[in-house]
């Protein structure tokens, strides 16, 4: 027995090195890249696997119709990155392989496809999810996911916590023996305040007047327990906005009372917490295929579409009936957060009026709709028509 525990007590202790470097990491961070003070803003295009590349590719020739005077005066350029594919990732038996880290690491903003997550019966090892390492990689640490469903009443701003909590070493539990195995959360206080600190400037900037913190406090109590308080503790920062606590399990049927939702404005949540929530929110305003999200760090940033890679659409030849709509929206994302705010709104108005107001295409995913090429040139169309 006495073995046992000594080989656990080591895996353990490294683990617990590994994030004590990552803290040190932390305390080290620069402040935000400034865009406008950059001579060239490169943007990776990374295709991922499925109908990513069908989908990244539409979402492109949108972004390079918008830039397209930008990109000839040589103040935006695209670096198309091809090598995150399933099959690149298990030859490297990487999450992400080193080469296209590298690429990666020469973008300032990326704009991401779905990639493959192997997962236990797949025919693929057991890799690590290629999102979930790049946020690591390029510390993402702030998973930035809006809501809005405006006949609803419904404008909400999801804060995800993107580097830790039961993600950080979610591929580095252990069994330690037949009986028993570990899973770990992690809550550290820079990766808290970074967080918090995002979620109630982003809610001073723009008018919110709360922000809700979601935790299960009251039961895992040291991690969220931690991240709570530090929450709380820089609400006080910030005097002209109200700060509420509520626990996962409530606010998950919260999210569905009419009456209380319209309530809330801007969330901010531990790791896993937000992944599930922020499916629950996109479900209101049509699906996680509607909705898109901003990973944003210090450093680098990466934008992407919440769906999966569908390889069931590629198998049966409807890959180029995907939808591309998540991924143009998180194209959207991307050129408001480089400072292109008004080709953003654009953008999102174009995508309004395609998807909700006139719809004289719509796709559906065979060969009964349009294809995501006719649908990205009639945004391009309806952006034309709005100049
Ligand atoms: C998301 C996804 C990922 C996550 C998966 C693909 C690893 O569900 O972006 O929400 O859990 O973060
Ligand atoms: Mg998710």
């Amino acid at each position: 027995m006495n073995e046992i525990i000594t080989a656990a007590t080591e895996k353990f202790a490294r683990l617990i090195e590994e994030q004590l470097k990552r803290v040190e990491k932390m305390k080290q961070e620069k402040d935000f890249i400034q865009y406008d003070k950059l001579d060239k803003i490169i943007i990776g295009i990374v295709g991922g696997d499925g109908i990513g590349p069908a989908i990244t590719n539409e979402a492109h020739r949108i972004l390079e119709f918008l830039l397209k005077e930008e990109v000839e005066k040589g103040k935006v350029a695209f670096k198309v990155i091809d090598g995150l594919t399933i099959e690149n990732r298990v030859k490297a038996m990487k999450a992400i392989p080193d080469d296209v880290l590298q690429e990666l690491k020469e973008c300032h903003v990326i704009l991401k496809g779905p990639t493959t997550t192997p997962r236990a019966g797949d025919p693929w090892p057991n890799i690590e999810s290629a999102n979930v390492a790049m946020r690591k990689e390029l510390d993402l640490f702030a998973n930035v996911r809006p809501v809005k469903v405006p006949d609803k009443g419904i404008d909400w701003t999801f804060f995800r916590e993107n580097t830790e909590g039961s993600y950080v070493l979610g591929s580095k539990g252990f069994h330690v023996n037949d009986d028993i195995a570990f899973d770990f959360t992690v809550t550290t206080t820079e990766g808290t305040e970074r967080i918090a600190r995002a979620a109630f400037e982003y809610a001073a900037k723009n008018g919110k007047k709360r922000v809700t913190v979601v935790t299960k406090a009251n039961v895992v109590k040291t991690t969220d327990g931690k991240f709570l308080n530090i929450c709380q503790n820089i609400a006080k920062e910030y005097p002209g906005i109200e700060v509420d606590d509520w626990y996962i399990d409530i606010m998950t049927a919260k999210l569905v009372d009419e009456k209380r939702r319209t309530q809330f404005q801007v969330f901010v949540l531990p790791n896993l917490y937000g992944d599930i929530l922020t499916d629950e929110a996109a479900e209101f305003q049509g699906g996680v295929g509607t909705a898109g999200s901003a990973n944003i760090g210090k450093r680098y940033a990466m934008f992407e579409a919440i769906h999966g890679s569908a390889p069931r659409m590629v198998e049966e030849g409807r890959a180029k009936y995907a939808d591309p709509s998540s991924i143009i929206r998180a194209g959207a994302m991307l050129l408001a957060h480089i400072g292109y705010t008004e080709k953003a709104q654009k953008l999102e108005k174009a995508l309004d009026i395609c998807m909700h107001t006139e719809k004289k295409l719509v796709v559906t995913g065979r060969d009964t709709g349009a294809t995501g090429a006719q649908f990205a040139d009639y945004i391009m169309e309806t952006i034309q028509s709005l100049d």
